[in-house]
């Protein structure tokens, strides 16, 4: 039988309309969804909307329309917007689709008849925002920790579910499936929240202070509370209990969420599983935030992003690249238009796009536009590059199963620029004066490595991918099945005519060289320049970019009381690998501002990809200090 995916991502709430945020889950489900399809998987991909509940009452009051008429509306806006960001899902689930309200009174029905569902009395303090009540070591100066406001005291009679009992039995299921919650700082903060009694879950709102929601089927003075409403949409979208789908699929679930979320789906989804008598999903994987300019995307800051207006802007491929590329999954990032633009000139215009293009030129002006036969011997340079295809295949695939999404990109972009620069070394135009036939085995293997690159492209980037696979001249199949071989493309068949694929766009900020600074001279010629050995001219100091980075989010590594993780914002968002965990604990490096290496080549450390170096030196007694800033220094400047 064929290996099953099943991924989803949070229902929305459809009081306010798609932000990047909410792009970005759904671009990563999709782009894994693609991933496992491409790995000859049977898919389901499942995306919504969530309706019920106080904020979309409150928010429909205020803007005086009904719930159903502002679901109506914004549910259709995400519905609509999916397919213009290449998101292809299975089903669009709404908690209002019928078959939902049924499958959600069926389990009330069943936990209530199993004795876990008990009529009681509870004062507490309520967010709107998370729909959830804050317990006293959660809430911070009185407030919701994660909308920063005021907390609402509300006591009443209601249901409840029997979470407390579980807690036990989900503790031992977590220590037992280490994977279970994913990256492990999601899995520590679980384990932490679950040390004390979490109390039973009240999952009733009394009709007369909110009738928008699903009828008790035991009481229908009271509406179902909307977590126990909405998690339970993973279930109604394969069909459960009934549909071979459910059987299927329900045992590879993979649910993405943002660490906004944690809890619910760490805590209060797999207890309610249990009570059902239902297995756990497969994995919750744990995404951090995109904030803006280092602050949270917020209505009030008016920093929100209009996902729609970056993809006008850059294309749809770009902005998907730019998503995944730019985010460690797991820790927040900063978005910036600027970011966006260097990535896409770098890594898409300048590395990918002119690859593609000199080589389909090539071929075109060489051959006829006629993919030649290799005949001639495989040399050296040949054969590292197709070994390093293979290698590359293994190592993204590898990344993509454990979700180092961008990790599997940077492992994409060595063979890009490992092809640019096999164009290089083996120089074409020099062989098309004196050797056809080495330049016919050249000009195949950049086409053959081509292909590899589009393939593993495809999950990120599907619309650029078939734009290359197209004009490599490969199959419209896809398949990585089709990776395990160096050589299946086919000499004679027409190589498609070289575009731009990604036209270059102008630079937002300017990062060139520094004002002032003087050009590089040549030594004048036969005359060797005399330098002492430790000795560097301001040129060269000038090819150091070191930078001004904002730590946006630091964690510990696992084996190693020296190392640190750390996501910086420089301009861009980086991943680092620091040698100061000795120095520093991760929490007191979050908003720290540093100095930072930026264009050292990447290095691996412990396993986890690091893309610069911070500067640290000793203090007086021999401990080690940040380099640090007498003011508040502009993240993304350079020093100097
Ligand atoms: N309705 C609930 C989820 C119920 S799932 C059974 C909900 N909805 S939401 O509209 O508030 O969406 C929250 C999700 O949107 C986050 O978990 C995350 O997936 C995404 N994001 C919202 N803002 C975000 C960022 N700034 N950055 C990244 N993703 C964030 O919660």
């Amino acid at each position: 039988m064929k290996q099953h995916f099943y991924v989803t991502t949070p229902i929305y709430y459809v009081n306010a309309r798609p932000h990047l945020g909410h792009v970005y889950t759904t671009v990563i489900a999709d782009v894994l969804a693609r991933f496992h399809k491409l790995l000859g998987e049977e898919v389901f991909f499942l995306t919504g909307t969530d309706e019920h509940g106080d904020k979309i009452m409150e928010t429909a009051r205020d803007l005086n329309t009904t719930p159903k008429e502002l679901a109506d509306d914004n549910s259709q806006r995400f519905r609509d917007l999916w397919p213009l960001i290449q998101v292809e899902n299975d089903r669009f689930i709404r908690t209002t689709d019928q078959d939902h309200v049924k499958t959600v009174q069926r389990i009330l029905q069943e936990v209530y008849d199993r004795g876990d569902i008990y009529f009681g009395e509870y004062g507490g303090h309520y967010c709107t925002g998370c729909e959830r009540f804050m317990t006293e070591t959660e809430m911070v100066d009185g407030n919701c920790p994660i909308h920063q406001k005021p907390l609402t005291f509300v006591q009443e009679q209601n249901y409840f579910f029997r979470m407390e009992k579980y807690r036990p039995w989900l503790i031992e299921y977590i220590q037992g499936h280490p994977d279970f919650i994913r990256p492990e700082r999601y899995k520590n903060e679980v384990l932490g929240m679950l040390r004390g009694p979490i109390d039973d879950l009240c999952i009733s709102r009394p009709k007369k202070r909110l009738s928008w929601g699903i009828e008790l089927p035991f009481d229908p003075n009271y509406v179902c509370y909307v977590w126990f409403d909405a998690l339970i949409n993973y279930l109604t979208g394969i069909g459960y209990p009934d549909d071979p789908r459910f059987r299927d699929y329900w045992a590879q679930a993979q649910h993405l969420v943002g660490k906004d979320i944690l809890k619910p789906h760490a805590v209060y989804w797999p207890t309610m599983l249990k009570a059902m008598g239902l297995e756990p999903y497969r994995n919750l994987n744990v995404h951090g935030f995109w904030n803006v300019d280092a602050t949270k995307m917020s209505k009030s800051l008016g920093n929100v992003v209009d996902p729609l207006d970056m993809k006008n802007k850059y294309g749809v491929d770009a902005f998907r690249y730019f998503l995944v590329r730019d985010m460690v999954f797991g820790l927040d990032s900063n978005f910036s238009e600027e970011a966006l633009v260097e990535r896409y000139n770098a890594d898409l215009a300048n590395d990918l796009g002119n690859l593609v293009s000199r080589s389909a030129k090539m071929v075109a002006k060489y051959f006829g536009g006629v993919l030649p036969s290799p005949d001639g011997p495989a040399d050296d340079m040949d054969r590292e590059l197709r070994d390093l295809a293979l290698r590359v295949v293994q190592d993204y695939t590898a990344k993509m199963n454990s979700l180092e999404l961008h990790t599997a990109l940077m492992a994409v972009w060595s063979l890009v620029s490992a092809l640019n620069k096999y164009i290089d070394r083996t120089a074409p135009w020099e062989l098309a004066k004196k050797d056809m036939q080495r330049l016919a085995v050249v000009m195949y293997t950049l086409m053959e490595a081509i292909r590899f690159v589009a393939l593993l492209v495809f999950p990120v980037m599907p619309g650029i991918s078939r734009k290359i696979l197209d004009i490599v001249g490969a199959g419209a199949d896809l398949s990585l099945t089709d990776l395990g071989t160096f050589g299946l493309l086919r000499p004679g068949t027409s190589i498609g005519q070289a575009q731009a694929l990604f036209p270059r766009v102008e630079k937002i900020v300017a990062t060139g060289p520094l004002p002032g600074e003087p050009e590089e001279k040549k030594p004048a010629r036969g005359k060797k320049e005399e330098k002492a050995p430790n000795v560097i001219d301001i040129g060269e100091f000038g090819r150091i970019e070191i930078k001004v980075g904002r730590i946006l989010s630091a964690g510990a590594v696992e084996k190693s009381d020296k190392l640190v993780i750390l996501s910086v914002d420089v301009g861009r968002t980086i991943q680092i690998v620091a040698g100061i965990g000795k120095a520093y604990a991760p929490e007191e490096l979050v908003g720290k501002h540093i100095a930072v290496v930026t264009n050292l080549k990447p290095a691996t450390l412990m396993g986890l990809p690091s893309e610069g170096m911070l500067l640290a030196t000793d203090t007086a007694d021999g401990k080690l200090t940040l380099v640090g800033f007498d003011r508040p220094p502009r993240v993304g400047a350079r020093i100097r």
